[in-house]
């Protein structure tokens, strides 16, 4: 049950955050509702450590003389690894088979970068059908389910910008597809805004600052939220994890389960090698044998730069955010409800109330300080964690960006590039430019297939492709 204004007042004044409640007279009740809603949400205690730099707060530096690149699983087996490879893919898709593993997608992000209103999986993205994100992924789960004759929960991490949004959306479109009872939304938890001097910043006379605790809230979100019960209950042994921003994910790949389940690794990683020195990806390394992540904006440039003695790059694994996690692991870490993965402390533009004026300021320079977990700095927790590397284009062309780099543009491109991939193996021509760039657009349906070996089983008549032509194979 919520606590009522009188507690939730003496808490904020116990942590010299009063002013919070600065404009409560001149409220009205429904406004006075939406405040101690927003109030009550906010873990006084943490923030107050926080702005002490009493916290887990992130730090950037790093030992330079212990970072050595982490052991990686390449895409095709070495001579002696050709057994372990076999082993794994048939041990991922007995996992399968046997409803051992569900997926999970973050979707609590506010996609300031895209530009795009609405949450970002509803975003068509598809270059013929313009199949949005979440029917994407859809398609690959249902596809996956077909294939291994298995369920494959899906749980959907929101904000309290995307939730609604997303539930309406999934409501709105029968699911796609998919049985309701594999379908479930979690909300992750929030962080107030602070100003420079440590004061929750008011977004609104009777709203706080807030804004989701980032993508490592979702494992305090699993516990909160009673989906490792639900997990639990379900017999689930790996959990694969995934960003909504990647239209090229595969939601469950058995060789990467089954490598993760014979090495009983705790948390896994598919890495891609870097498209150049500062591409703006986390870089796997390893410190003190443990596997861990550190973000491009913290890597010095001078590690970014290094190479190996042959010229190849030292730090070439870049992360793209796809992990397998044992939801024993998380109940270990959020077992007694104190896990706290490191704090990240970003400056931004936060617009708010001038508590001297009471008039809004939507300032142009950052004005305030954001706080974030991020997922990935669990790896280093866990007792054993792999990485699998795969080809970019088998599983990684994000749309974050409005235009250029990482755009929906060039995952549109990389969608048609991986799809005449596919269809080269079958022994389809397809048209490209002399730069290697699509020359026609293609699509494949995941229903059709999901990889080149189904698309060769259940392609009867191939196509033919020409300069220009816009192919849906389904
Ligand atoms: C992220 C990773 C980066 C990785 C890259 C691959 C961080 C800090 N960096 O970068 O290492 O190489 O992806 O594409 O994460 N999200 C939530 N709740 C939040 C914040 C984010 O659900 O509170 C979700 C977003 O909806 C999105 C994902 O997390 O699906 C990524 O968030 P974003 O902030 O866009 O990360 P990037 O900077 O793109």
């Amino acid at each position: 049950m919520r606590r009522s204004y009188e507690e939730l007042r003496k808490l904020a004044s116990d942590f010299n955050q009063e002013h919070v409640f600065q404009y409560w007279d001149g409220l009205n009740p429904n406004e006075k509702e939406q405040l101690l809603n927003d109030v009550s949400k906010i873990n006084f205690a943490r923030v107050n450590d926080l702005i002490s730099g009493k916290g887990n707060i992130s730090s950037p530096e790093i030992d330079l003389t212990k970072i050595e690149a982490p052991p990686v699983y390449l895409p095709q087996p070495t001579a002696k690894q050709v057994n372990l490879y076999k082993e794994a893919i048939a041990r991922g898709r007995q996992l399968l088979s046997e409803n051992k593993v569900a997926t999970m997608v973050v979707a609590g992000g506010q996609g300031t970068r895209l530009g795009f209103d609405a949450p970002k999986g509803t975003l068509p993205t598809s270059p013929i059908k313009n199949k949005t994100l979440f029917m994407l992924f859809a398609e690959n789960i249902r596809a996956i389910c077909n294939r291994y004759a298995c369920r494959l929960p899906w749980y959907i991490m929101t904000s309290d910008a995307t939730d609604e949004p997303t539930r309406e959306y999934f409501e709105a479109n029968d699911y796609l597809g998919l049985n309701p009872d594999d379908v479930h939304f979690f909300k992750q938890g929030v962080m107030p805004a602070v100003d420079d001097t440590g004061r929750i910043l008011l977004s609104e006379k009777h709203r706080i600052a807030l804004s989701p605790n980032g993508h490592g809230g979702s494992l305090t979100a699993l516990k909160e939220c009673d989906i490792l019960d639900d997990l639990s209950k379900r017999g689930i042994e790996v959990l694969s994890y995934f960003q909504v921003d990647n239209p090229l994910v595969s939601p469950a790949d058995p060789l990467f389960i089954g490598l993760h389940s014979l090495s009983e690794s705790q948390m896994s990683s598919i890495a891609v090698p870097k498209a150049d020195d500062l591409e703006r990806v986390g870089n796997f390394v390893q410190i003190d044998g443990k596997i861990q992540i550190i973000e491009y904006s913290d890597l010095p440039d001078e590690l970014a730069h290094a190479k190996n003695p042959d010229g190849s790059r030292m730090l070439n694994s870049g992360s793209i955010a796809i992990h397998l996690i044992c939801p024993k692991f998380v109940g270990e870490l959020t077992g007694d409800g104190k896990l706290e993965l490191p704090w990240h402390i970003a400056r931004k533009k936060v617009p708010y109330v001038d508590p001297q004026t009471g008039k809004s300021v939507d300032p142009e320079q950052p004005n305030a300080r954001k706080f974030e977990m991020f997922i990935f700095d669990a790896i280093p927790l866990a007792t054993k964690s792999i990485i699998l590397e795969q080809p970019r284009l088998h599983c990684f062309s994000p749309v974050k960006n409005a235009e250029g780099i990482d755009s929906l543009e060039t995952a549109q491109r990389d969608m048609i590039l991986r799809s005449m991939e596919w269809l080269e193996k079958c022994g389809v021509k397809c048209p490209k430019t002399k730069d290697g760039l699509p020359a026609a657009k293609v699509e494949i349906s995941p229903l059709k297939a999901i990889d080149a070996e189904q698309l060769k089983e259940s392609l009867q008549t191939p196509p033919v492709i020409k300069p220009g032509d816009s192919v849906y194979i389904d």
